[in-house]
């Protein structure tokens, strides 16, 4: 029997598997407002089988978004265009999330197939990012960000609540926040981007401080009933790896005591000059520890695309659920390749009938 093809229950959600989309930006909003590209899109991922389908990095301010066509959900304009999203990929039997976050000092970028790099500053189409600390995060986005005063701390923790109330309404049932990959959450914990003074920044208990005020405040306004989530980095590939590693299980342990449920554990991406081991589910093993020394359920991603590896990692009790992002662009129905690799009985139901009905084999 296929550990992958067993359900997954966390509070009031039900898992049809332990396959899930992670969150990936499709750069195709226009002011933050997701269209028909959006729709079919994350219909179409829903469709194809996983059980978890998490809609990609949407920012909480304007400011906040990656690009100028990444997602937003700071008004209703914004939050009504989601409407039929989640509407779709709950009809499709998945169950439907959202990633929230804000992009600190790597917005105002130009789309990855544009050039992948900071916006000009003389371009209107940009504008001034925000961080812990004014520093770049180098190479490719070299632009300086202003520091965030105590104010803008504030109102960054309270654009990421409104942003939960607005996924909350609209009918999410799993929220994940963005605290990974460089971006602002991961910023205040890193000291490659945080050298301040204040309470926010030097001792381990000031970088988290950031993250475990939003979690406690998010957790005000999301429902006790559904699964409350984090994306975090958890190390760098810098050099420091233990030491990370072991801040990365403290930090997990104080957002667990604020409320959170479940980690989706990832890189932290905050500086250029990291040197990642590449390789077929190569953070699985870190997650395994995280999952371990925390107790906490976990998901990962990062090259868990072949079906036996896949079905290793939960067999093996490595990861809760497994997070399969560029295999769903090639391939949306990836759920049901998988099911026939690992001869679950009636593959094709992982389908929805109008293709399950042709497809049976076996
Ligand atoms: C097109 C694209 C967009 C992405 N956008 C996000 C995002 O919005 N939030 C995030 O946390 N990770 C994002 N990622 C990272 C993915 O969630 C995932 O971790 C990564 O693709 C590695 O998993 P994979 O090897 O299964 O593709 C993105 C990746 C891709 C390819």
């Amino acid at each position: 029997m296929s550990a992958l093809f067993q359900p997954f229950e966390l509070k009031d959600v039900r898992l049809r598997n332990r396959i899930a989309v992670p969150p990936m930006c499709q750069y195709m909003a226009e002011d933050g407002v997701v269209n028909d590209w959006h729709l079919s899109h994350y219909t179409s991922l829903a469709r194809g089988g996983a059980g978890l389908v998490i809609v990609e990095a949407t920012a909480v301010s304007p400011e906040g978004r990656i690009t100028p066509n990444c997602t937003g959900l700071w008004n209703d304009e914004q939050a009504q265009a989601f409407a039929p999203v989640v509407e779709n990929i709950k009809k499709a039997g998945a169950v439907a999330g959202i990633q929230i976050g804000h992009a600190g000092r790597k917005a105002s970028a130009n789309r990855p197939w544009d050039g992948d790099d900071h916006i000009a500053e003389n371009d209107t189409r940009g504008w001034q990012p925000i961080s812990p600390s004014p520093i770049a995060f180098g190479a490719n986005l070299p632009r300086e960000p202003e520091e965030m005063s105590l104010d803008d701390i504030k109102r960054v923790q309270i654009d990421f609540v409104a942003a939960a109330e607005r996924a909350r309404d609209l009918g999410f049932e799993w929220l994940e926040l963005h605290f990974a990959h460089g971006y602002l959450g991961q910023s205040f914990f890193s000291a490659h981007a945080n050298q301040r003074t204040d309470e926010y920044g030097g001792s381990f208990e000031n970088r988290a401080r950031f993250l475990v005020e939003t979690v406690r405040a998010v957790k005000q306004v999301w429902p006790d009933n559904f699964p409350l989530t984090a994306r975090f980095g958890v190390i760098e590939f810098d050099g420091n790896d233990e030491q990370q590693m072991q801040e990365s299980v403290k930090l997990t342990q104080l957002l667990k005591a604020e409320g959170l449920d479940f980690l989706n554990v990832s890189i932290s991406f905050s500086t250029p000059n990291a040197n990642i081991p590449w390789g077929p589910g190569f953070m699985a093993p870190i997650a395994e520890r995280i999952r371990k020394e925390v107790d906490i359920p976990v998901a990962s991603a990062w090259g868990i695309d072949l079906p036996q590896l896949a079905e290793h990692t939960i067999a093996q009790g490595q990861l809760d659920l497994v997070m399969v992002g560029r295999a769903h662009l090639e391939n949306p129905h990836w759920p049901y390749d998988a099911a026939k690799v690992l001869r679950v009985e009636k593959p094709s139901w992982v389908l929805p009938a109008p293709y399950a009905h042709w497809l049976e084999r076996y």
